[in-house]
């Protein structure tokens, strides 16, 4: 069998091109693998639940009487099943760890420089899958349609709605109508969710690896003592393979253990919608968004060719639009060449290093305004407009002075031409 494939698919060309390949031994290096980790459970419990669940709003009778949307039902239904709560707490938790690993990765490589020529191009494919990672999650919020769901879909339906020009229209293809209310919204986000997202996911992931495949790592600093000059590292297959299994393996039990000790969003405690919108708070990725509309002045408004710019569309849309186009535009602008085959260590490059650290501060502190209400009910001087805004932009600034400062008396000045 192996002879015949061999012959036609040349197997052996093919494992000495692409499973002989060196992957480099840095723990650091394991944080891409936990986002595709995470991501092969998210579609494996994702099967799981979408043959359960059903994506529609109509009326249903529940056994004790109620009469509550279909969406919501089948998710209680679910619940019911052998071991579907703990399946549906595991799809949600490795939804958290996706986003947070992928996030933890995309430091690594800015912390590294490795974004920095010939790996532009798959730092965008990057920067593309935590995009399209955080979508994907979006759109899974209003499946269960409970209180919490409609609530939090609503924020992202004003976010879509406040766009100047095209927002109504965007909205209304995204959420299939009015959100909430719209018969077609859940089968929408539905087909988004399970479907296309997932579909742009998976390509992208095949995209990135293949270019990593092409291009090889970049090489952590110590292979430059060992081995000057040489790609170091242990073969892609069976010494990798072995590892990723293993990690595979540890990944699956232990967030199992987490998902059936800490069973996520608890629908039956939530109920299904009811006019009175309950106090929600989102995922803590997205807190940060939802902090910066907190404190938004709602007087920050004002109308630019027949549209109305709005504080929704500026915390919503325009701060992250800004962040994201500095992100893409980093490799463009930052084409120092040094030891780029290597590693950098950030302790190199203060600049670099003190604005990660200061935007890292910038989402801590906007996160940390997402709770204005409940500090304005407990009388606390966190809950005043003034003081919130003074940490999410006082805070970063004085971040990056004090880390600027400490690198360079720790560092010295010995690296002066490699201070970005
Ligand atoms: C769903 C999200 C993602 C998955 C599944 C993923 C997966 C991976 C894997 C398995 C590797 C090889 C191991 C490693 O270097 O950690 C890798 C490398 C890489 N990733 Fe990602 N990644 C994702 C998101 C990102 C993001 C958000 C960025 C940056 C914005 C990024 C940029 C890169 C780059 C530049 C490399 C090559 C690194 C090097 O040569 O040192 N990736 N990715």
């Amino acid at each position: 069998m192996y002879r015949w494939l061999d012959e036609r698919l040349d197997l052996k060309g093919l494992y000495h091109k692409v499973l002989r390949k060196a992957f480099p031994v840095h723990h650091s290096f394991f944080l891409g693998e936990i986002t595709l980790f995470a991501f092969i459970v998210l579609v494996l419990t994702g099967i799981f639940l979408t043959l359960n669940f059903e994506p529609s709003i109509r009326e249903v009778k529940l056994p004790d009487g109620r009469t509550v949307p279909a969406a919501y039902a089948s998710v209680l239904y679910i619940d019911s099943l052998p071991f579907g709560a703990v399946i549906r707490s595991l799809h949600h938790w490795s939804a958290n760890v996706m986003i947070a690993a992928a996030f933890l990765h995309m430091l690594r490589i800015l912390l590294s420089g490795a974004y920095k020529k010939p790996r532009e191009l798959n730092y965008l494919v990057g920067l593309a899958l935590l995009g399209l990672a955080v979508v994907t999650a979006f759109t899974g919020y209003a499946l269960p349609y409970d209180n919490y769901a409609v609530t939090a879909t609503r924020i992202g339906y004003g976010i879509a709605n406040s766009i100047p020009w095209v927002g109504t229209t965007l909205a209304q293809v995204m959420f299939g109508g009015e959100f909430p209310g719209s018969e077609k919204s859940i089968p929408r986000l539905f087909s988004l969710h399970v479907l296309w997202l997932p579909l742009g996911l998976m390509a992208l992931i095949g995209l990135h690896l293949a270019i990593m495949i092409k291009q090889k790592h970049t090489q952590p600093r110590y292979a430059e003592r060992v081995a000057p000059g040489k790609i170091l590292g242990v073969p892609m297959y069976p010494q990798q393979m072995v590892m990723m299994v293993i990690l595979f393996a540890l990944y699956v039990g232990i967030m199992t253990i987490i998902a059936g000790a800490f069973l996520a969003h608890p629908v039956e405690a939530f109920g299904p919608p009811t006019p009175q919108t309950p106090q929600v708070k989102p995922d803590w990725y997205f807190l940060w968004l939802y902090g910066l509309l907190q404190i938004i002045p709602s007087s920050w408004e004002f109308r630019l060719f027949g549209a109305t710019i709005g504080p929704e569309f500026i915390g919503g849309v325009v701060v992250p639009g800004v962040l994201g186009l500095v992100a893409v535009l980093l490799p463009f602008v930052d084409t120092r060449k040094d030891k780029m085959r290597y590693m950098e260590l950030p302790s190199e490059h203060p600049v670099r290093t003190s604005v990660v650290l200061a935007l890292l501060v910038f989402f801590l502190m906007a996160s940390l305004a997402g709770y204005k209400i409940d500090f304005q009910q407990q009388g606390s001087i966190l809950g005043e407009n003034a003081v919130l805004w003074t940490l999410v932009l006082g805070g970063p600034l004085l971040t990056f002075l004090v880390s600027y400062v400490l690198m360079r008396v720790f560092y010295g000045k010995a690296r002066e031409g490699e201070a970005l």
